[in-house]
């Protein structure tokens, strides 16, 4: 059904857009971006050159092959793929899918970025063809952090995913097919479990701010970038593996659910957090946190590339 893809329509320029524009460009496609907003084309393209030092681009890749368009069904219209990241309102999905999918080629997948909105939602607007809606929802910032989620709608065919899959793996990324929609869809889920918990041990007084981000990025987190938690699991059982951590750990931890907090997001807590936040990075100069922050994800990302890690 589909043809190779050549050349991707980004709709929606900002934060997400921009750095999904950078990525294609940098693996050789053509890319047709579209944003209404004032100025948008000249920050576009300020983003794309800030980003592309950082990328690797493959042979005969340029920023050059970026076009711009102000109309999205322009640029949907010319387009092999169409990755979507317009604001996140229902109301702005619905009237944009709705341009798209009139204007795409009927073979074309459309893909929102969206975090918290349901492809089943997002393929009402479509009147042509909403088999070829699904969510692609990447990690900030998609031309550094693998992740992508690829979440079909009620009405979306196994051929749009297996397309949408195909593309992404294609485009260097690292997909994974959930199976239902649910807000937030996986990974922001397990990180919403997390800040639960954090969150409430602030609230609780048992730990700083600071103590607790020291408590996973020098903890459990160091082993969760290089494996998930069921692997780290299964090697913390030895010779008997997760079947063991299960039967030995299993009861105690089902004991740690039943005490997790439940916090109130109250203003105060808020507070709290925000001041903690400043304490901990007094005197540290932000820009070079990011930068510091992405160096080492970049060596990260190049260790693993050359290890068979799952
Ligand atoms: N920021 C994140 O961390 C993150 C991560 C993953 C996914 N997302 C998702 O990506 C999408 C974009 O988020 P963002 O953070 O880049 O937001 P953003 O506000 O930075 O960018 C949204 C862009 O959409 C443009 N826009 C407005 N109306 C439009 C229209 N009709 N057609 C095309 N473009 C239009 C705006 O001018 C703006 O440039 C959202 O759906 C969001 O849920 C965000």
């Amino acid at each position: 059904m589909s043809g190779e893809i050549r050349r991707v329509a980004v709709v929606g320029t900002g934060v997400i857009g921009a750095s999904w524009a950078a990525l294609f460009l940098a693996r050789g496609l053509d890319v047709v971006a579209s944003d209404p907003a004032p100025g948008a084309e000249e920050r576009l393209r300020a983003a794309v050159a800030g980003f592309w030092p950082a990328l690797a681009p493959v042979e005969g890749a340029t920023p050059d092959r970026l076009e711009f368009s102000a109309d999205a069904a322009a640029a949907a219209e010319c387009a092999d793929f169409v990755q979507e990241n317009g604001p996140e309102r229902e109301d702005v999905k619905l009237a944009l899918f709705a341009a798209l999918d009139a204007a795409a080629r009927p073979d074309v997948v459309l893909a929102s970025s969206s975090s918290t909105l349901l492809p089943s939602l997002i393929a009402r607007g479509c009147a042509r063809h909403p088999e070829r809606v699904v969510v692609g929802h990447p990690f900030n910032p998609p031309h550094v952090i693998p992740l992508v989620e690829v979440v079909p709608g009620e009405c979306t065919s196994e051929d749009a995913v297996e397309r949408a899959t195909a593309f992404y793996t294609a485009a260097g990324k690292r997909p994974i097919r959930l199976r239902a929609e649910l807000r937030g869809h996986v990974a922001n889920r397990l990180q919403a479990a997390l800040w639960r918990e954090a969150y409430s041990l602030v609230e609780r007084g048992v730990a700083s701010v600071a103590d607790i981000d020291v408590a996973i990025s020098h903890g459990p987190g160091l082993r969760w970038a290089v494996l998930g938690p069921f692997v780290n699991q299964h090697l913390s059982g030895g010779p008997g593996g997760l079947a063991h951590v299960l039967a030995h750990l299993g009861p105690p931890i089902a004991e740690i659910w039943r005490e997790l907090g439940d916090p109130e997001l109250t203003p105060e807590l808020g507070d709290r957090l925000v001041a903690g936040v400043a304490e901990e990075l007094a005197g540290l100069d932000l820009d070079r946190l990011v930068a510091d922050r992405d160096a080492v994800l970049r060596t990260l990302l190049a260790a693993k590339a050359g290890t068979d890690l799952p």
